[in-house]
């Protein structure tokens, strides 16, 4: 006996085996447990349900993300109108250092009202799972505070990266070695005992870090057992994705200059591309990722809003994938995939998020459209009409 079924929904579900138009979809215990043509449905479920002819997908999978973060960084964006590069406002002192400066003086309490509020945004979209990093503490004390507020939000799966290596905070400027130590001997660890880390991230860029710093952030990581991703290529060619994918990276996110030679990489390493579209609109790049190597190495490409402050102030999965179609020139179905089965990959959580499967989470949603694509093809529309949440509160009901 099931505990619910979904009858008259058109399933999409991000399978190799693809569309299932008038399907049925039933969970038990928090995870799908029958999935096929309503023809073939002949089981029971303790309850019925009429989707009403709704399309049904995964619950989007929104795998890289800012969302912690205190005040604006409005006055930029008017500074880039008028010529400014992103690089000219980091060198100038603006930048990732002015949200720390911010970040720094709120409380938890501020930082979490803060993001659950934006949070509430991809929660009307659908979302079931959210990657949240730290990276505007650029110390113990507030990246630990950002982890924790990431770890309290409510209403979706919350994955938390630990970010420490974003930038070179005030206090230690000219002096990234030193600060790439703190990170590895004081901050990861911290971060790590009170277990607030599934992965670790770094910034590899000219304003940032490089090669060989990220390299030592990484093997810290690894020594603590926790996996890695990458700001990967965003804005020059540091040879950043086949750094991320030497060492086994999750994923190389942004990408915009990564070469044919790291991209190979990458699928020898079996790392997710994140394409970050929201974050290329926002700061009028030019330089296009490399789709057509990406797809002929048969790469994942997962997507992110990418939401932060400064380069991709964008609260919308909806839009990012609208932007990745636009932009970079991705299918409706590449975009969907990117958002849930890819996005899944890019965090880890692919053998129980982003498709619609037997045994996988029953985190998912409803949306009133004629097929799939229309979620990437309309611009500031939001058809979802429903959200099922079933998975995170029946693993704690179920125990250990
Ligand atoms: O993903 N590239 C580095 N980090 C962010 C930007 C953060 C910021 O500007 O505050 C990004 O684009
Ligand atoms: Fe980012």
């Amino acid at each position: 006996m099931h505990d619910a079924v979904w009858l008259n929904a058109n399933l999409a579900t991000m399978t190799p085996h693809g569309a299932i138009v008038d399907g049925a979809l039933a969970v038990r215990q928090g995870r799908i447990s029958w999935v096929g043509p309503r023809s073939a449905w002949k089981d029971k479920a303790h309850e019925e349900h009429d989707a009403r002819g709704a399309w049904m997908l995964p619950g989007f999978v929104d795998c890289h993300t800012h969302l912690v973060y205190a005040g604006t960084r409005a006055h930029e964006f008017e500074l880039r109108l008028q010529g400014a590069s992103y690089e000219d406002i980091a060198k100038a002192g603006g930048g990732i250092v002015s949200t720390v400066r911010a970040t720094r003086s709120a409380s938890e309490a501020e930082l979490l009202a803060l993001a659950q509020k934006r949070l509430e945004r991809w929660i009307a979209e659908g979302t079931a799972v959210i990657e949240v990093k730290s990276g505007y503490g650029l110390d113990r004390e507030t990246e630990l505070k950002m982890l924790r507020v990431a770890r309290r939000l409510g209403g979706v799966t919350v994955k938390t990266t630990f970010l420490g290596a974003h930038a070179v905070p005030e206090e230690y400027k000219g002096r990234a070695d030193a600060y790439i130590d703190l990170v590895r001997k004081e901050v990861l660890p911290a971060a790590e005992a009170e277990k607030l880390v599934d992965a670790v991230d770094a910034f590899c860029e000219r304003i940032a870090f490089n090669r060989h710093q990220t390299a030592r952030v990484f093997t810290a990581a690894e020594k603590l057992k926790l996996p890695v991703k990458l700001h990967a290529d965003q804005l020059s060619d540091l040879g950043g994705a086949a750094l991320a994918a030497k060492h086994g990276a999750l994923s190389a996110d942004h990408l915009e200059y990564t070469s044919d030679s790291g991209v190979e990489a990458m699928a020898r390493a079996r790392t997710v591309a994140v394409l970050l579209p929201g974050a290329f609109y926002f700061l009028r790049e030019t330089r296009l990722p490399p789709i057509a190597a990406l797809r002929r190495h048969r790469v994942p490409i997962a997507l992110g809003t990418d939401h932060n402050p400064g380069s991709s102030p964008l609260s919308s999965p909806l839009l990012a994938m609208n932007l990745a179609c636009t932009l970079f020139h991705l299918t409706p179905d590449e975009a969907l995939a990117g958002f849930t089965i890819n996005g899944a990959r890019a965090l880890g959580m692919q053998e129980t998020h982003g498709s619609l499967e037997v045994g996988k989470a029953a985190d998912l949603a409803l949306w009133e459209v004629e097929a799939p694509a229309e979620l990437a093809y309309a611009i500031g529309a939001n058809p979802c009409v429903g959200r099922i949440r079933l998975y995170a509160s029946a693993q704690i009901g179920s125990g250990p």
